[in-house]
This record gives C-alpha cells, sequence and structure tokens, in this order.
C-alpha cells in the first residue's frame, strides 16, 4: 500500500483517505464520497484496530462483513482498499505507541482509558503508509476528531483534516456500527441522545448559558426512559475540550449512555456569543 501510495504521489495526485473500522454505513459512506469529491485517488481503510479497545471491550464481538463492505465502497468509486491484518500492523515485538497528553483524558478517555493512544497509534502508521493529502473524519466521533487534529498539527503531518457532519437516522440516533447491538425496545429509546442534545440547543438558543442547568435538564429527559443508563454528559469548549463555568465561544455538548452493554456517543457543537 506505501509502495502504491509513493508512486501515485510522484505522479502527482492527490490523495484523499478514509480510516474506517468496517461494517459501514451511511455515515463512513458520506465522509468517503466528501473524500472523493476532494482527491484524485480515494483510499479506504478498514481495520478493527485491536489496541484502541479495551481488555472488557467489544473487541471480539465487533461487528465485521468484509464481502459486504467491499460491495459499498465499489459503488462510491473507492480506488483503493486497505485492510491490513493484525500482524500486518503490530508484528511481534511492535513497541511503538502515539500519545497526545491532556485531551485524551477527559470524556471518551476518562471512560476508556488507553482508547485514544490506540486510536493516534493506528491513524498515524495509517498516515505513515498511505501519505494522503486529506483525511476525513466524522463530527459523530468529536473528540477522536479533536485529538487527531491535534497529532496531525504537532507531528507535522501537513495533511488537510475535513470534519464531516453526523449522519443520523429520522428519527436522530446518529448512524454506528453499534446500534447493531441494540435490541427494537432499546433502538426505539436511543432516539432521546439526539432528543437531549437537542433540548440543549434549544436552551442555548432562548439565552440559557449555565452548563450545570442545561445538564441537569438534559439528565432527566434521559432518565424518563427506563432503559439507558448516562455514563456522561458534558459541557466544554471544542478545541480544549475543558469544561466550562459559562457557555461561550465555540463549544461541544457531548453524552456517553449505555443500553445494557452497548455504549452509545453522540455531540452537538455550537457556537454561543
Ligand atoms: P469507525 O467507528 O469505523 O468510524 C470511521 C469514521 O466514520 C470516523 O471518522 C467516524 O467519526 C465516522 N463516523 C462514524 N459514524 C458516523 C456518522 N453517523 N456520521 C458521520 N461520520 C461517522 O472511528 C473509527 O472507526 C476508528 O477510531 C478509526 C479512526 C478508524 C481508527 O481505528
Amino acid at each position: 500500500m506505501q509502495k502504491i501510495c509513493i508512486r501515485l504521489k510522484q505522479e502527482g495526485k492527490i490523495i484523499g483517505f478514509v480510516p474506517t473500522m468496517g461494517y459501514l454505513h451511511e455515515g463512513h459512506l458520506s465522509l468517503m464520497r466528501i473524500a472523493k469529491k476532494k482527491s484524485d485517488v480515494l483510499v479506504v481503510s478498514i481495520f478493527v484496530n485491536p489496541t484502541q479497545f479495551g481488555p472488557q471491550e467489544d473487541f471480539q464481538r465487533y461487528p465485521r462483513d468484509l464481502a459486504r463492505d467491499k460491495r459499498l465502497i465499489k459503488k462510491i468509486g473507492c480506488d483503493f482498499l486497505f485492510s491490513p491484518s493484525i500482524k500486518d500492523m503490530y508484528p511481534q515485538g511492535y513497541k511503538t505507541y502515539v500519545d497526545v497528553q491532556n485531551l485524551t483524558k477527559v470524556l471518551e478517555g476518562a471512560s476508556r482509558p488507553g482508547h485514544f493512544r490506540g486510536v493516534t497509534t493506528v491513524v498515524a502508521k495509517l498516515f505513515n503508509i498511505v501519505q494522503p493529502d486529506i483525511a476525513v473524519f466524522g463530527q459523530k466521533d468529536a473528540q477522536q476528531a479533536v485529538v487527531l487534529e491535534k497529532m496531525v498539527d504537532d507531528l507535522d503531518y501537513g495533511m488537510k483534516m475535513i470534519i464531516a457532519p453526523t449522519v443520523r437516522e429520522k428519527n436522530g440516533l446518529a448512524l454506528s456500527s453499534r446500534n447493531l447491538y441494540l435490541s427494537s425496545e432499546q433502538r426505539k429509546q436511543a432516539k432521546v441522545l439526539y432528543q437531549a442534545l437537542r433540548l440543549a440547543k434549544v436552551m442555548i438558543k432562548k439565552g440559557e448559558r449555565n452548563p450545570s442547568k442545561i445538564i441537569s435538564k438534559m439528565r432527566e429527559l434521559i432518565n424518563k426512559q427506563p432503559l439507558p443508563q448516562v455514563d456522561y454528559i458534558a459541557i466544554t469548549d471544542a478545541k480544549s475540550l475543558e469544561p466550562l463555568n459559562r457557555l461561550k465561544g465555540e463549544i461541544i455538548i457531548s453524552l456517553a449512555v449505555r443500553f445494557g452493554k452497548t455504549r452509545l456517543i453522540d455531540n452537538i457543537k455550537r457556537k454561543v456569543s
């Protein structure tokens, strides 16, 4: 893959890249369409990265269907699919990790220790292999996007990062490969995540600037449903990811909620004056 990409770059081609863990849905495909529009060659990777899953997490049961993914990718007009094996990426004796400080300790990082170290390590490796000019990620994983933008900046990757909007079902539920785990009743109740985010949006629009008040209303709304268990609800600065005493500037409202063993995340970004 690296040889191919070096050759493409020598030919002056702009390489667009979308890394994924597969089991593709419309959210992934939307990123690919954006990357394709902005590049000459579209590379997609599918790799369920073991280093970003905790020991108690769902690495083993994470959904996989490469044959179906290949059909979907073909339809988009992807030029190269890179789907390495675990041994290709982490051969015996593998020792090197990329770790972005501070930003990775909060929110998802607090609930999933080591998660972002796995994400930044695999994405750094993928970037070194594919050497993209443009890489597209989803706003769905807001903290991942912030952390990876920081890594690209700090390590002088010199590529353009595009963060694309979250694709949702009609009822507002953000598309995720993990939605597959939900029972039909859990799925029905899962729309409350987006309802809570919309409630926050309305409160801000009406002038509320106290994050605690917004968070407690969101929690109240979610707790009206019997199944969801809130892991966290946070309102932070969009860049530093630090909690705010009062809403101002670019902010991210994010939440993580459990339905049984399944953990869902969602967020919205707002500009507050
Ligand atoms: P994965 O969960 O497969 O997601 C791949 C990309 O699709 C990420 O950039 C993610 O933010 C984006 N995405 C997921 N759901 C989306 C939605 N509903 N709308 C828009 N974009 C969406 O994120 C990962 O894989 C991994 O951590 C990875 C970056 C590949 C590193 O292993």
